[in-house]
């Protein structure tokens, strides 16, 4: 019984605007893709790799998670996500039973999100999202009119990796629930009950130029802290 990982790479990353898909986008040196490949096969649950890239950008993206790794597919990412998501659920192997699927703009994501992911899912666990507390207040709102407040304490902000057995995600994708705009959103739209793991503060989606900031500090840190002391 394998796990699979889906890397959802193909959007067009209008809101960072470099003018180049997100997923090839540089950071401290290397793509935007690379660095979410390396995170989620560091995390020792992950057999199988089927990436959906930008369509005009197949080729580049092959040869840059080619170096190295086995049993990595590379797929045309469709017109919206979840095109891409089904694209590269179809091209994982029949043993694939588990699905992890993950946005490569969450490139910083710890390997222990995806542990825990894959953990739910052998337990028993049909659909599972890693989530963290909202540190804003949300309002409803009709127009310019606040129309509530939902209780901050019973709100959660989903991330990805999303886990699933494959026939959940494949049922879920089949049903294409409207409305739902992650896979679990889709699963729960289908009937399915949806478990939550503990998400992570970086596991954020790289989204705006900002965010690049973000992700530069984290890795610098991260790479100071693998510095022998003395060095
Ligand atoms: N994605 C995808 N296929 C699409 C659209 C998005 O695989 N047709 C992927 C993106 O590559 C990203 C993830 O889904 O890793 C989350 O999407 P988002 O953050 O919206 O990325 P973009 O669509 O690239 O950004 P934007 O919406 O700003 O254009
Ligand atoms: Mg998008």
């Amino acid at each position: 019984m394998a796990t699979g990982l889906i890397l959802a790479a193909a959007g067009r990353g209008e809101r960072l605007g470099t003018g180049e898909p997100k997923a090839l986008c540089r950071l401290a040196g290397e793509p935007v893709i690379v660095h979410a490949l390396r995170g989620a096969l560091s995390s020792g649950v992950v057999d199988v790799v089927a990436v959906a890239a930008p369509p005009g950008r197949v080729d580049d993206v092959r040869a840059l998670v080619a170096a190295g790794v086995a049993d990595v597919t590379v797929v045309p990412g469709g017109s919206d996500r979840p095109e891409s998501v089904a694209a590269a659920l179809a091209s994982l192997p029949r043993d694939v039973e588990t699905v992890l699927v993950h946005d490569a703009a969450r490139c910083l994501t710890p390997p222990e999100v995806f542990v825990a992911v894959a953990r739910a899912v052998a337990e028993g666990a049909g659909a599972v999202v890693p989530a963290i507390a909202v540190a804003d207040t949300i309002k409803r709102v009709a127009g310019e009119q606040v129309v509530g407040t939902p209780d901050r304490g019973t709100l959660r902000a989903v991330q990805t990796p999303q886990g699933f057995r494959r026939d959940v995600l494949e049922r879920a994708h089949a049903a294409r629930a409207k409305g739902a705009t992650d896979d679990a959103g889709m699963a729960e739209l289908a009937g399915f009950p949806v478990r939550v793991v503990p998400g992570h503060d970086e596991a954020f989606k790289i989204t705006r130029s900002v965010d690049l900031l973000l992700a530069e500090a984290i890795l610098s840190r991260r790479e100071g802290s693998r510095a022998v002391p003395g060095d």
